[in-house]
């Protein structure tokens, strides 16, 4: 049986803003195992980052909050931890890495005295040891000349070479669970497959479990087993990979399988955005956060949450259309319809 790494549960994190209560994760729950990985997709604002960062309790702590669920990391709940032992976590457990990898590497250190750094910080080696480490972790994550690179400061590297040096740093204490949080968004295509390539490699290696945020369903398709979409902060959909891109169930998932460049189509075609606006995490309906730019909305919609509803093995979704009008409509895809006004 899979071994189970971590598991979520009915997860809400809320900001206490002056402007109001702005309700960035709504009850999201998911299950992530050993050599598995998640991929957690939605628009931008769609709740994925908060959702990482309440996981190693990296939320601002003032106004972010962690306001429900439990997040069991085998038997230990992250949300009671001593701050101690999250400490521990982070440092051995849990690494992240992130779109802009200068949010993690200091610029006027050098590659290899951040990364020994890490490693003498959460493991019993010496400086010596650690530097040597860093070298075999540069050449790991694919840096020509590792033993002259690790001696430059991340300046000297290209963005994608920062990309890869961050995530030497981030297995450098071999963690079980390995966030990557938009990895490749600021990257050129080229240098995007290469880095999907090595988070690739190092779960191979590692047997790490992988959570994988993105807009793009394009790169989920490359690498996730199972996919959780996100908007409004809700799980909207969730399933095995090919069951969301084949047998998709809810609108807003048809919407972004809609908006993937197409290749059968002419340059002005191939992108089909959803219409409308993010909604305001302030003043989130009741119901489906996506109703109002939801072209199949009905009545019941915006005030009312719908159950979940399970479609296939493992493949969840809530929404109220009835699921045999949304088999007809599906195929209509990848057209997908102008929200009614
Ligand atoms: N420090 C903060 N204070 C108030 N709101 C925040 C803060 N950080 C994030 N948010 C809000 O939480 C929502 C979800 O953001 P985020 O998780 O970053 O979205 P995503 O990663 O899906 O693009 C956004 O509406 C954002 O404005
Ligand atoms: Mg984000």
């Amino acid at each position: 049986m899979a071994e189970r790494l971590l598991e979520v549960k009915d997860l809400s994190t809320q900001f206490f803003t002056h402007a109001g209560i702005v309700k960035a994760v709504n009850g999201v729950s998911f299950t992530l195992d050993r050599n598995e990985t998640i991929g957690i997709v939605g628009e931008s604002g769609s709740g994925k980052t908060v959702a990482a960062l309440s996981l190693k309790r990296l939320l601002p702590a003032r106004p972010g909050q962690v306001v429900e669920g439990s997040l069991m990391l085998g038997a230990r709940n992250l949300r009671t931890i001593s701050d101690d032992e999250m400490r521990g976590v982070r440092g051995n457990d849990i690494a992240m890495i992130f779109q802009d990898p200068m949010t993690s590497l200091n610029p006027v250190m050098k590659i290899g005295k951040q990364i020994a750094e890490a490693i003498t910080l959460h493991q019993d080696k010496s400086k010596r040891e650690a530097w040597k480490m860093a070298i075999d972790l540069l050449a790991r994550v694919g840096i020509p000349d590792a033993p002259k690179r690790v001696d430059q400061y991340p300046f000297e590297f290209s963005g994608g070479m920062r990309q890869r040096a961050m995530i030497a740093m981030a297995i450098s204490c071999n963690p079980d669970i390995l966030i990557a949080d938009e990895p490749t968004t600021a990257l050129d295509v080229t240098i995007q497959a290469q880095i999907i390539d090595v988070v690739r490699e190092m779960q191979a290696q590692f047997n790490s479990g992988v959570i994988l945020i993105t807009h793009d369903l394009g790169v989920i398709a490359e690498i996730a087993d199972k996919v959780m979409v996100m908007y409004g902060g809700r799980t909207v959909e969730y399933g095995p990979v090919d069951e969301i891109f084949y047998n998709a169930h809810h609108p807003y998932t048809w919407g972004l399988l809609a908006s993937l460049p197409r290749l059968d189509a002419s340059e002005k075609e191939r992108l089909t955005p959803i219409k409308g606006q993010p909604p305001n995490l302030i003043t989130l309906p009741a119901g489906c956060p996506f109703t109002v730019r939801c072209p199949y909305r009905r009545d019941e919609c915006r005030d009312n949450w719908p159950e979940l509803e399970i479609v296939a093995a493992e493949h969840g979704v809530h929404c109220w259309v009835p699921v045999d009008e949304r088999q007809g409509l599906r195929v209509e895809l990848p057209h997908f319809k102008e929200p009614v006004a």
